[in-house]
């Protein structure tokens, strides 16, 4: 995304990307867009799949209580959410970026980062069994939350915030029709469940599970008998399908600040992880690299440095709010064991407070502006 924004701005970039295309293209990964990612990914130019696969929708539902509660997000903030999967987010930017000439190296691993406090860094690469360096203005570490960059910033100069969760998500891709018109968030005294969808014929779900949850020891049958247990009821029904997919997906909040180090800069994931339950990490990720793409353009086209100087700062604000938005999210749904039967009730009516009081649970759903 960052370097298609900045061949929009003649600025040129190469891309060194770990894996092939054909992984990075089939990996499963959330599917819920802002309304400010879809804006921007159409004033980009990658908006045309998108408008035509991505489903809109304007509610989402939760479930607590044997009772649905819409949270009507249009009415509640004017703006909408679309559904389209992250990979498919991803086809689109490499295929843009190919298309346009620019250079993306699959299959290269980072080997090592040069002269990072000077104005001239450079970074060495190694792609099928060739050594290579290629030296430039900028290196942004877009690598993820295990990548290379984040380990290249010397120790004293990355302050680390970090908390685990004592649960993961066990999620499935099944062959059939939605069982609902909008996502379902669940809260079951069997734990947390999530309803969510991919396109009419495909569907994804989740359930809360332990982290170290082999997916081979779940049969279909016992996924969905889990499944109809935290969600299924007199009113509803969950429609089943073939599983296609299963994996166990661990949770975990991170934020390492500053987010760059002379001209080494972080964003999305190497910088900061949230856990799936507010579906904010894509669009964190999208946000950081429109923030840079603005420096960046602004230091070439004005020389000016204030906004490369503010990115970590201004990025960092928002990447708190989704940190709150998706811990609150997350301690609000899912079930912690041990807790005193007051933290349950407690529990229960800080989701009878959501519903009553939807406002700020759907503003920080939408996204909050760029
Ligand atoms: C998904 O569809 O994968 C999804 C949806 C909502 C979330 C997390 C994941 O909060």
């Amino acid at each position: 995304m960052l370097a298609h924004l900045l061949a929009r701005a003649s600025i040129d970039s190469i891309v060194i990307e770990s894996r092939t295309r054909a992984e990075i293209e089939a990996t499963i990964r959330a599917g819920v867009l802002e309304q400010g990612t879809v804006d921007l990914m159409t004033e980009a130019g990658l908006g045309e799949r998108l408008a035509r696969e991505g489903q809109v929708h304007h509610g989402i539902r939760f479930r607590f209580n044997e009772g649905f509660h819409r949270i009507d997000l249009s009415a509640l903030t004017g703006k909408s959410i679309t559904i389209y999967a992250q990979h498919e987010v991803l086809k689109d930017l490499v295929k843009a970026r190919l298309d346009a000439g620019g250079p993306i190296y699959f299959s290269a691993q980072t080997l090592s980062f040069h002269d990072l406090e000077t104005d001239t860094p450079a970074l060495r690469f190694l792609q099928h069994g060739k050594e290579a360096e290629i030296a430039c203005d900028f290196i942004v570490g877009c690598d993820g939350a295990s990548g290379a960059a984040r380990h290249a910033i010397p120790v004293g100069a990355l302050r680390v915030f970090e908390r685990d969760y004592p649960f993961g998500w066990f999620g499935i891709l099944v062959a059939a029709p939605p069982s609902a018109p909008e996502l379902i968030y669940a809260s079951h005294e069997r734990g947390f469940a999530l309803i969510s969808t991919r396109s009419p014929e495909v569907q994804r779900m989740y359930f809360q599970c332990d982290p170290e949850e082999s997916p081979d020891s779940w049969s279909e049958d016992r996924i969905w008998s889990e499944l109809h247990g935290r969600v299924s009821g007199a009113d509803f029904r969950l429609v089943e399908g073939k599983i296609f997919q299963k994996g166990v997906i661990r949770m975990r909040s991170f934020v390492a600040e500053p987010m760059h180090y002379g001209r080494l800069f972080l964003a999305g994931d190497a910088a900061h992880i949230v856990p799936p339950t507010g579906a904010k990490g894509l669009n964190l990720a999208i946000a950081d690299a429109f923030l840079l793409s603005r420096a960046l353009s602004t230091f070439y086209s004005a020389g000016r440095r204030d906004l490369l100087d503010s990115y970590s700062e201004m990025a960092l604000a928002r990447v708190w709010r989704a940190q709150h938005f998706s811990w609150w999210m997350t301690s609000m749904l899912h079930r912690f064991e041990g807790v005193s039967d007051f933290d349950r009730r407690r529990q229960h009516a800080e989701l009878e407070m959501v519903a009553a009081s939807p406002t700020m649970l759907a503003e920080n759903y939408v996204g909050l502006p760029f």
